[in-house]
């Protein structure tokens, strides 16, 4: 594990863009996510897609989770967010992202064609963030590490940090999630983990010092993965 501490959210989404770059080419999948963690980094991809250096024309992506209850057309639903910040600003095909499709009225009909998607895929590269309760993806404390895809009943730290995306109201806050499984996680080939401010500095604190690896705190399963790129910027540094 190679863990990077900035100064800043923005110098740490400079750096975690470089290393984004030296493991893809234009043919690659990526494993994307949602939350404050990415959006730097896919302002830096925006940008180096609009400078020409970049096309995403035959890129791949598949997004770790979604919200259970809400419509796409939210704009906090992560299908929305993703256009937002990325999607519409670079020429990936529609076709080739993919959203957990937590809206489906056949709820575990959507797990399965989600669960047996990403198991077609190969992913180069995970964009990660962290709760600050240590959870990856949706998969919060608790989860058994071999679960794939899977609805989730998010907890209610998770419920309440995620609140300032709806207006500082948890009751706004949907209660549950589609998440791809740690172990869906676990087989992207490099993983590049982003966390800011103080909230986090638990987790990381968590992930990074010693060898314990506990289902408690999900983001300490990464210390079996053998390729993962930690930045964080110093609020989140546990030193
Ligand atoms: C959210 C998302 C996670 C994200 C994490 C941290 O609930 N489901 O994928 O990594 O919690 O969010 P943020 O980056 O906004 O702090």
């Amino acid at each position: 594990m190679k863990y990077l501490v900035f100064d800043s959210k923005k110098e740490a989404s400079k750096e975690a863009y470089k290393i984004l770059k030296s493991l893809i080419n234009e043919n690659s999948t990526l494993g994307l996510a949602t939350g404050g963690s990415p959006i730097a980094l896919y302002e830096e991809m925006i940008s180096d897609y609009k400078a020409g250096n970049f096309s995403y024309k035959n890129v791949k992506s598949y997004n770790l989770d979604e919200y259970v209850g809400i419509s796409y057309d939210h704009p906090e639903s992560y299908h929305k967010f993703m256009e937002i910040n990325l999607f519409n600003h670079i020429d990936i095909e529609k076709a080739n992202t993919h959203v957990p499709d937590a809206g489906n009225s056949d709820l575990s009909a959507a797990l399965k064609a989600y669960q047996e998607q990403l198991n077609n895929a190969e992913i180069d590269v995970q964009i990660l963030g962290v709760g600050s309760n240590g959870h990856i993806g949706f998969n919060e404390p608790g989860t058994p590490f071999e679960k794939g895809v899977h609805v989730v009943d998010l907890k209610q730290e998770t419920i309440e940090a995620n609140s300032r995306f709806f207006n500082n109201d948890i009751n706004l806050v949907p209660k549950q999630a589609v998440t791809m499984g740690i172990k869906d996680i676990m087989r992207a080939k490099h993983i590049i983990l982003l966390a800011f401010g103080e909230a986090k500095q638990h987790a990381i604190k968590r992930l990074v010092e010693g060898d314990e690896i506990t289902e408690n705190i999900p983001c300490t399963v990464l210390k079996n993965h053998p390729s993962v790129y930690v930045l964080v910027d110093k609020e989140a540094d546990f030193k």
